[in-house]
């Protein structure tokens, strides 16, 4: 395991409210650095998340408030910081694009790209695609149209400042090929170098006339000119660290990112440009960039147009945060598309968490309680143990590494096998109730099995609660809470089934 933990996230656009889709990337990071917390200590993980506030959307979007980008940007920024206390993210770091220590070390690689001539001042004639703020050869822009967003783009001639992509394009592919973690899943890894063999790599244009658009950060020597967006907003990674303070020093504890979690939306950026760009500084690239799959609601995009976006406040305030979270990183494979409704979300929560560890934690509790006035009895380790109580204490010894192993690069964080494999020990567990009978125990005045059987229990309580703290944080501190040292408290049930129209007519039959 690695002896240090650093991991991203996008900085998301402030032109529009958090929806899911924030959330998803924030909570999978968030799960991913709990787990190294615990693993290998708090001060080596570092956990960055932030906003991107430069740019035409953010522009015109403040333009429709009444307000300037940065005052706009200083009231939104504030929805961020509030949803992600809300959904318990634990953060170490939250850069915003427009504070100082960020601009400063955009402006200072300009200045070094530009002096090592990797950037170079060059007259642009194409197309260009304004609401998308990019640039496109005729050929790409087919019929006159974007090929991102499909809106008509306009003929433009303008002097600009290039940075030199092509030059770096073999460079990225050999990268690429030896190291096969460095794009995850696979499937993107091979679009990246599909794309890569099929197309020679166009010089990006990283400035953008003030005249056309003035909020964003000025070229050093050029003060007719901001940054390109992108190219501002990938530097976070490591302005956020302080790559040139302190001679690097602080650098350099968490460079290269371990992690860099990103929506399969923005791969482009993540997997080409940001790898050249920091190739070209002579910064190592991160060792992963994992793109993961979309959320969708039936077969559409989420979209204010749509009037169809789901609110992670509206959803974890209705459902808790930490059903909310394990939904989102059980339902669906980490990498794949998914499909978000409520009435998925109710049927897990109905059967994963009211059903199966709810009711494993409030029958357990309860029967200690009953037979033990709720102190937990001392296990008899002379007493033969069963093959249902050896397999379970089997499980529970592997639990642990069973869970760090789906957590990895290689396995693509696969976060829905880490939460099988403790549901897993959880069915055993439930099923060993019903096996065992422990009424039965009771009135056969089997005293010592009995104790062994609540022990056992206890035990995979105690190991479920260990493992899944970094998925479901409140619940695992709700289970110590309760099975703390020797002593049981028990609470309400952890999770009440939720009732549905449906299961409402079933009883009413
Ligand atoms: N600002 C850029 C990123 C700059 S990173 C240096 C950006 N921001 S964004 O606000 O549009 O957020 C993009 C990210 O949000 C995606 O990459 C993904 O992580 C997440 N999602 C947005 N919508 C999503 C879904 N519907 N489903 C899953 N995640 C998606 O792009």
């Amino acid at each position: 395991m690695a002896n240090k933990f650093y991991i991203t996230t996008p900085l998301y656009y402030i032109n529009a409210s958090p929806h899911i889709g924030h959330s998803y990337t924030t909570s999978a990071a968030d799960t991913l650095a709990r787990f190294y917390r615990k693993a290998i200590g708090k001060e080596n993980v570092w956990f960055l998340t932030g906003t991107d506030e430069h740019g035409l959307k953010i522009q015109k979007a403040a333009d429709e408030a009444k307000l300037s980008p940065q005052e706009f940007s200083d009231q939104v920024v504030v929805k961020f910081r509030d949803l992600w206390k809300d959904l318990n993210i634990s953060y170490d770091d939250f850069i915003r694009t427009t504070e100082k220590r960020h601009i400063q070390t955009v402006q200072k690689i300009i200045d070094i790209l530009y002096k090592k001539g990797d950037i170079y001042e060059s007259k642009y004639e194409g197309w260009y695609c304004t609401p998308c703020e990019s640039f496109w050869t005729g050929s790409q822009a087919e019929g006159g149209l974007c090929p991102d967003c499909k809106r008509p783009v306009e003929r433009i001639s303008e002097t600009n400042y290039f940075f030199k992509l092509a030059k770096y394009q073999d460079w990225l592919v050999g990268h690429i090929k030896n190291n096969p973690d460095f794009v995850r899943p696979q499937i993107r890894r091979n679009e990246v170098l599909s794309f890569l063999e099929l197309n020679k790599l166009e010089d990006l244009c990283i400035s953008r006339p003030k005249e056309r658009l003035s909020w964003g950060i000025p070229i050093p020597f050029n003060p007719d000119y901001v940054t390109y967006v992108w190219f501002d907003a990938l530097i976070n990674y490591i302005s956020a660290v302080g790559v040139f303070d302190d001679k690097g020093k602080y650098h350099s504890k968490w460079w290269p990112a371990d992690v860099q979690l990103i929506g399969k939306d923005i791969l482009r950026q993540h997997a080409i440009y940001w790898p050249i760009m920091l190739r070209a500084l002579e910064i190592e690239p991160p060792k992963t960039v994992f793109a993961h799959g979309w959320w969708m609601i039936g077969d559409s995009k989420m979209s204010k147009s749509r009037g169809n976006v789901v609110s992670p406040l509206e959803m974890s305030a209705k459902y808790g945060i930490d059903a909310y979270r394990y939904f989102l990183l059980r339902d669906v494979p980490f990498g794949m598309d998914g499909n978000f409704s409520e009435e998925s979300l109710i049927k897990r929560i109905n059967s994963d968490l009211a059903n199966d560890l709810g009711n494993l934690v409030y029958r357990t509790l309860t029967m200690a309680e009953k037979y033990y006035n709720g102190k937990i009895p001392e296990e008899n380790k002379t007493l033969e143990k069963s093959k249902p109580a050896i397999n379970i204490e089997e499980k529970i010894e592997h639990l642990g590494m069973k869970v760090a192993g789906f957590l990895r690069a290689e396995d693509d964080f696969n976060f829905g096998g880490a939460l099988e494999a403790i549901w897993e020990l959880i069915g055993m567990a439930n099923k060993y109730v019903e096996e065992t009978k422990p009424w039965n125990l009771a009135k056969e005045n089997k005293t010592e099995e009995l104790k062994n059987f609540i022990c056992l229990l206890i035990k995979v309580i105690t190991a479920v609660e260990q493992a899944l703290a970094p998925f479901m944080p409140k619940t695992s501190e709700a289970i110590q809470a309760q099975v703390s040292s020797d002593l049981i408290q028990k609470g309400a049930p952890l999770f009440p089934r939720i009732e549905t129209e449906e299961s409402k007519a079933r009883k009413n039959k």
